[in-house]
């Protein structure tokens, strides 16, 4: 088992409902460790660049208006397998289709206000954890 780091964000549907511990608390009962954490409001500037892969996707506007709609808890989480086990631990993108007992099955309001992102993958999860962080606030 690979010990990874991936990186996280707490959305602004669920900073705004004050459910930050209790995503937390289900992050660290996966196994996942927050080795770095800060609360922000992004730029849209930031958000844009930070989804860009998405800007030809209908919905990208509505995504980043959504982002800088209140402040959101960027993360680098640290486990084995991590950036997979925080996907499973998130569950599916839209909460119809999440499983019980996953933070968007239960936190998440629709596929837009879905509480939670994660990398998709370990080179993405670095670039992403680079955007946000240096390696100075990373304390594993
Ligand atoms: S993936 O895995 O990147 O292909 O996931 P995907 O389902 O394509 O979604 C990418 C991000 O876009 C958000 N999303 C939406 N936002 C607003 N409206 C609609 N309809 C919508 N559909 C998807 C989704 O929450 C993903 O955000 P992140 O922050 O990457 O999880």
């Amino acid at each position: 088992m690979a010990i990874e780091r991936t990186f996280s964000i707490i959305k602004p549907d669920a900073t705004r409902r004050n459910l930050t511990g209790k995503i937390n608390a289900k992050l660290e009962d996966a196994g996942l460790r927050i080795v770095a954490q800060k609360r922000i409001h992004m730029t849209r500037a930031q958000a844009e660049s930070f989804y860009g892969v998405h800007r030809e996707r209908p919905f990208f506007n509505d995504l980043v208006t959504f982002m800088i709609s209140g402040p959101v808890v960027v993360q680098v989480l640290e486990g084995e397998n991590a950036v997979a086990r925080n996907r499973e631990v998130m569950g599916a993108t839209n909460p119809a289709n999440a499983d019980a007992g996953t933070i968007r099955k239960e936190f998440a309001e629709s596929i837009e206000a879905n509480s939670v992102h994660g990398s998709d993958s370990l080179e993405n999860a670095a670039i992403e954890i680079a955007y946000f962080f240096a390696g100075t606030e990373i304390v594993g």
